[in-house]
């Protein structure tokens, strides 16, 4: 029997959310957009909006979250961040039902694409954010991770912040290149000094050093760019939730996106799938396909399952 035989109404999906313990809820930019934070590919959505207003430096709009552009012209990120940057908002309806699935302990997981954190903010506690997000930030180069609130000025202000471990392990080699130079050169010429940086004017006579010369890193935001590889987190988790998940539910995702996307093909055929999403999704075959408003949606279906949707935690000011 095909998927669409199995379940296929409004009701099925009422009575599959009943009767199911270990939901995935698979989430994406849809369910941010009534807080006021637009999706990516809606004609509305982030990237029309760069392609529009064409003030970035960039060949597509995708570029503003491309690895190899990012390393290139970290600045062209930074000019832009701050309008990404989660602030005041506020969790939507999509968001607390959620929290209300896993307050009721039917919650397996909820993997979000999104970098708003607005599901941590409701309350949701089992929550993978499978694109990472700005709490935390590392430099390109030596690793070192710090906490997100230390580039918050930098996001502010629009600079590109530089990694101080690489800045003071710089500082100890230039300090430490000064006193071999003078040492030399008390020797009269002999044994030259052994350490430089990348584009000193002699440094073709000189070898690397141990830190191998160069600048300080770039700090990049923990969110996945295009081009890097999700935190194990996600593979590890998904391992283990594909053997346990008795329904998935997506809900606001273009599901353009792998390996996110792919998350489908990795449940058993057996486990049923409601897809929510104001437009169609045409290259996947969820068992439902609620099409509208996914706030409207998943209010619907609590009503329906007499189940109530926990109000907001965070009052607005
Ligand atoms: P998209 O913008 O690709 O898709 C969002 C989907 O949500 C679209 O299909 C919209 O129709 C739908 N939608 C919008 N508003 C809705 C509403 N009120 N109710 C229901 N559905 C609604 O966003 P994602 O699929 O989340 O990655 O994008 C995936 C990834 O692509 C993002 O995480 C981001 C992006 O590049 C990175 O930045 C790494
Ligand atoms: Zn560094």
């Amino acid at each position: 029997r095909t998927r669409l035989e199995r379940w296929s109404t409004l009701e099925d999906a009422v009575e599959l959310i009943r009767h199911s313990r270990r939901i995935i809820v698979l989430s994406g930019a849809g369910i941010s957009t009534s807080c006021g934070i637009p999706d990516f590919r809606s004609s509305t959505g982030l990237y029309a909006n760069l392609q529009n207003e064409g003030k970035f430096d960039l060949d597509d709009p995708q570029q503003m979250f491309d690895i190899v552009y990012f390393r290139e012209k970290p600045e062209v990120f930074y000019s832009f961040a701050k309008q990404i940057y989660p602030s005041n908002f506020i969790p939507s309806q999509c968001h607390r039902w959620i929290k209300m699935l896993d307050d009721k302990g039917y919650l397996l997981r909820n993997y979000t694409q999104n970098i708003d954190t607005l599901e941590s903010l409701a309350g949701v506690e089992r929550v993978l954010q499978c694109h990472g997000s700005f709490k935390t930030a590392s430099c390109l180069r030596c690793k070192t991770r710090v906490p997100g609130q230390n580039i918050e000025p930098y996001i502010m202000s629009q600079k590109v912040p530089y990694c101080t471990v690489c800045k003071s392990k710089r500082a100890e080699e230039v300090e430490l290149r000064r006193k071999i130079k003078a040492q030399t050169q008390k020797k009269s010429g002999n044994g030259r000094a052994k350490i430089a940086w990348e584009g000193d004017d002699d440094s073709s006579e000189e070898e690397e050093s141990e830190w191998g010369g160069g600048e300080p890193g770039i700090m990049k935001p923990d969110i996945t760019f295009f081009g890097q590889a999700l935190d194990s987190e996600f593979d590890e988790c998904l391992f283990k939730d594909r053997e346990e998940v008795d329904l998935l539910v997506i809900i606001g995702t273009s599901l353009k996106v792998a390996p996110v996307s792919e998350v489908l093909t990795h449940i058993p055929h057996s486990v049923p799938q409601i897809n929510i999403n104001l437009t169609p999704v045409h290259h996947v075959h969820p068992d439902i396909c609620l099409l509208g408003d996914a706030d409207s949606i998943v209010t619907y279906l609590s009503e329906r399952l007499g189940w109530e949707i926990p109000p907001p935690a965070v009052i607005p000011k």
